[in-house]
């Protein structure tokens, strides 16, 4: 999702790409011939930190293991760095439950709405409300091909040689009339989102911000939020101001390659780094890809921080937890459990989401 340069080949073999490999997804195939679901092959977590545990033997001894720190703070949660990592902090637990579900909801509903941009746009051009059109079983179709158009061919563009769009039609009208039309069901473009761009909207072809394309300034709550949860790693007596955000929505086996933010104009501002739905493992390695790794659990509602020496730090997420034991996301189930929600709470069982908020200038 990051261009190829951010994903090395397979022939590669840095620290990085081995730590990768150690914790990607693979399936056992031993059970390939018989009709049991395929199971993850295990991994050992025994070396991956813990920010849950540091933080309950924090709270009740106030021990830290070798190599933590903890941060004085105006919030009232802990705020750890790590040692021999400058800039980078961790704070566990920083969203409450409500909180979660309320960034859940906008990441998939008003997050990817035009003039925001997501995956899907250089296919099918801005798409409106692909949430509610998964939900409602609709199809999106190529327009001029569509139920109620009277011309059943496909043709790619109209008289003046525009690129169609696509539109969303009712499924049961579109599956009646056979399969002359390109179509995809709304349900499986929800799936395939990858990411989307809040704010000053980052061109992923170009990898730079393009400031002529159209944008909605950052929504105000997540503006506040996040000027709340950088301060730890701000400069003295400065305030973060958030001017582009991107979403990230990891499904089974998806993965980030280890990669480096370095868009922005000034590396000493923090990205503000949350996380949502299923349990991650996150990897900071060094400035080089040849600097093992430090890999570390990313649970919802933890909050990162990386700013200064740590932006300039390989990182990636290398694999997301979809099993009921390890996604640990039963108080969000448990919220979303409920008639309307009960869309919500299909799509977080097997996802993670991850939003990130820069100052760009
Ligand atoms: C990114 C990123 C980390 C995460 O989008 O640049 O590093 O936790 N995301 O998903
Ligand atoms: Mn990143």
């Amino acid at each position: 999702m990051y261009g190829s340069e951010k994903v090395p080949d397979g022939s590669e073999r840095t620290a990085f790409r081995k730590a990768e490999k150690k914790y990607k997804l693979y399936y056992d195939d031993t059970s390939k011939s018989s009709k049991k679901k395929k199971q993850p092959k295990p991994v050992d977590l025994s070396e991956v930190l813990d920010f849950k545990s540091i933080l309950e033997s924090y709270n009740q001894s106030g021990d830290l293991p070798p190599g933590i720190l903890s941060l004085q703070c105006d919030f009232n949660f802990p705020v750890f760095s790590l040692e021999n990592r400058p800039g980078f902090y961790f704070i566990p637990r920083a969203l409450s439950i409500e909180e979660q579900c309320q960034w859940i909801r906008e990441s998939l509903t008003t997050f990817p709405q035009p003039p925001n941009r997501t995956n899907h746009n250089a296919f099918y051009g801005p798409i409106n409300d692909l949430f509610i059109a998964a939900k409602e079983k609709k199809v999106l179709v190529e327009e001029g091909n569509g139920p109620t158009s009277l011309d059943s061919k496909c043709n790619p563009s109209d008289s003046n040689g525009d690129v169609h769009g696509w539109e969303f039609y009712e499924g049961h009208t579109v599956s009646s009339r056979g399969n002359t039309c390109k179509s995809i069901l709304a349900s499986v473009l929800l799936r395939k989102l990858r990411w989307s761009t809040l704010g000053l909207q980052f061109d992923w072809s170009k990898r730079n911000y393009n400031i002529s394309l159209p944008h909605n300034k950052i929504p105000d709550a997540l503006c506040q939020l996040a000027k709340r949860m950088a301060a730890p790693a701000m400069p003295k007596g400065e305030q973060f101001q958030p001017e582009a955000a991107i979403v990230n929505y990891f499904g089974i086996g998806d993965t980030l390659g280890g990669h480096l933010d370095d868009m922005e104009a000034d590396w000493s501002k923090p990205i503000v780094s949350m996380s949502l739905g299923c349990k991650a493992i996150f990897l900071l390695g060094g400035k080089s890809r040849e600097d093992p790794p430090l890999a570390m659990f990313l649970r919802s509602g933890d909050i990162v921080l990386m700013a200064g020496d740590a932006r300039e730090c390989f990182h990636g997420v290398p694999r997301i937890f979809t099993d009921k034991e390890h996604a640990e996301i039963t108080p969000i189930e448990l919220q979303f459990s409920h008639g309307d929600d009960l869309c919500f709470l299909e799509y977080i069982r097997t996802s993670r989401i991850n939003i990130n908020i820069r100052q760009v200038f």
